[in-house]
């Protein structure tokens, strides 16, 4: 974790000293107070864009050191191109590009005007920035020696002027909240496998009792008790136990069905005895990217005390090659009581949901299941990073997620069940195998693990392209991206709190 700026908002006027940044819309279209900060330097602002060919394109910056007649160190100009066609999830990507323009140097206050050419921005708008900045700031540097001589390079202090900052200050309350599970889903995708095994995830999602999230964490006793064979069978090539984790957030109505996010932990995948190749197999630290975004969901619902009943239920184990694996042509007895005839040991991420599958809608009868798991490398093939795989039951829950994932930005994109896919895992020797050959990779995982939900209302998302290992966006920087915190805390607010 970082040094992230602290954020706070106050009413406009031109501040003393620091860094200033105010917005242009194409055309190099000035809100007021930009335009006064143009007329206090003597029309520097629209002569330093005429002279860098600064049109006021969207995410496009012009930085103007020492502008005379004010009295900033620096004066950044960002574009938002054009302002009709902005859509939500564009004003974090503008915060996170006011954080990647500013001047690193010894001054380190920021002060932003939350304004655009229409006048003041909304408290949705302003929050939406200052999110960005945040969490385009992150950065994991935990291990690396610092030299002490270089200066932080991440503000210390953000100011945005707004319009209300009352009402920007309530929006903020819960947009930093948000914030935060986003980080905290990147710092345990971002870990390494030495140092955050099951145990040690299990501590760290054990720590949100601290927000009023009631957890148990289970270990594999009581796992055996409860028949989570399928689980346990691909820990057990691991020198490590398996952990499943349950986390229960209760903010509304008492008795009222809870929402359930099941998450996908292998801390580390090898493959098992189906052995990966050696190249880029470090990425597999980040194979808990689902269970990072429910910890990341559940602390940013905690934090924001949601009004909704949500509960998070994560399996934690390694996969792992080892005299005690798991082999290939292994038949293992699934806690549904369905059997499965293992023809790969690399696909493990299956095993260990089903399991959760069945145990979290057998005794919560959620109103919608939701699990989430870096499952497969099809997905990729499929979508690359910039939508993860959804797979639903019901078509309005469809929906309303892909509704949700515009919103942030988290997006989704739906992919296809159906009966014909399903047919692909049937095995000879047990009631299904755990893969389905070369073709729809994507597609017969999640027909698999459509066998352990029954004909309730079901959610599979396959963020394998998404949570880790994607190109660097606006704001996002590190391996581990958060993903699908965002995209989860907004369907629970749209849908289930009011
Ligand atoms: N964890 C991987 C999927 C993955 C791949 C996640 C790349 C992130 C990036 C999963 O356990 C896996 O190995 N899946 C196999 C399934 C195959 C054996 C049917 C895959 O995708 O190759
Ligand atoms: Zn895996
Ligand atoms: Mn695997």
């Amino acid at each position: 974790m970082v040094s992230v700026p602290t954020i706070q908002f106050r009413p406009v006027e031109l501040p003393a000293s620091g860094t200033l940044v105010v917005f242009a819309a194409d055309g190099m279209t000035l809100g007021e107070s930009a335009r006064r900060a143009d007329e206090a330097s003597d029309g520097l602002i629209t002569a330093a864009a005429e002279a860098q060919g600064f049109k006021g394109k969207r995410f496009a910056t012009l930085t103007i050191p020492l502008p005379r007649g004010l009295s900033a160190r620096a004066l950044v100009v960002v574009g938002l191109g054009d302002v009709a066609k902005l859509g939500e999830a564009d004003w974090a990507k503008l915060g996170g590009t006011v954080a990647g323009a500013l001047p690193s140097g010894p001054d380190t206050d920021v002060t932003v005007f939350a304004e655009g050419p229409e006048g003041a921005l909304t408290a949705e708008q302003a929050a939406d920035i200052a999110l960005g900045i945040v969490l385009r700031s992150y950065t994991f540097d935990i291990y690396k020696k610092k030299p002490s001589d270089e200066p932080d390079p991440a503000p210390r202090a953000v100011t945005l002027c707004v319009a209300s900052t009352a009402a920007v200050e309530a929006r903020w309350q819960a947009v930093e909240a948000i914030a935060a599970g986003t980080m905290a889903a990147r710092d345990l995708v971002n870990e390494p496998a030495n140092v955050l095994g099951p145990v040690e995830f299990a501590a760290r999602a054990a720590a949100l009792a601290d927000l009023g999230v009631e957890i148990t964490v289970m270990e594999p006793a009581e796992l055996e008790e409860l028949d989570m064979k399928m689980l346990l069978g691909v820990a057990q090539g691991s020198e490590r136990p398996a952990r499943v984790v349950l986390m229960q957030w209760k903010g509304g109505a008492e008795g009222a069905a809870p929402v359930a996010l099941v998450g996908k932990g292998v801390v580390f995948d090898t493959g098992g005895i189906s052995i990966k190749p050696a190249g880029g197999m470090e990425d597999m630290k980040g194979d808990m990217g689902g269970a990072a975004a429910v910890v990341g969901t559940m602390t940013a619902i905690a934090k924001r005390k949601a009004k909704a009943n949500v509960i998070g239920i994560i399996g934690l184990v390694e996969n792992m090659p080892d005299g005690k694996a798991q082999r290939p042509g292994d038949i293992v007895r699934s806690k549904s009581g369905q059997t499965v005839e293992i023809i790969n040991t690399d696909a493990e991420g299956r095993l260990v949901l089903g399991d959760l599958l069945t145990y979290t809608i057998d005794r919560f009868s959620p109103a919608v299941t939701i699990d989430l798991a870096t499952l497969t490398g099809a997905i990729i093939v499929a979508l690359g990073h910039f939508h993860a795989g959804l797979y639903a039951t019901e078509d309005d829950t469809a929906a309303k997620l892909l509704a949700a994932g515009t919103a942030t930005g988290d997006q989704v994109w739906r992919m296809p069940l159906s009966k014909d896919y399903d047919g692909l895992i049937d095995s000879k020797v047990a009631d299904m195998k755990n893969t389905g050959g070369r073709s729809a990779g994507s597609i017969t995982a999640a027909q698999f693990l459509k066998r352990y939900v029954g004909e309730t209302n079901w959610v599979h998302i396959d963020l394998a392209g998404t949570a880790m290992g994607g190109p660097t966006t606006e704001i996002s920087r590190t391996f581990g991206s958060g993903w699908g915190v965002r995209l989860l805390e907004r369907y629970i607010a749209d849908n289930f709190e009011g």
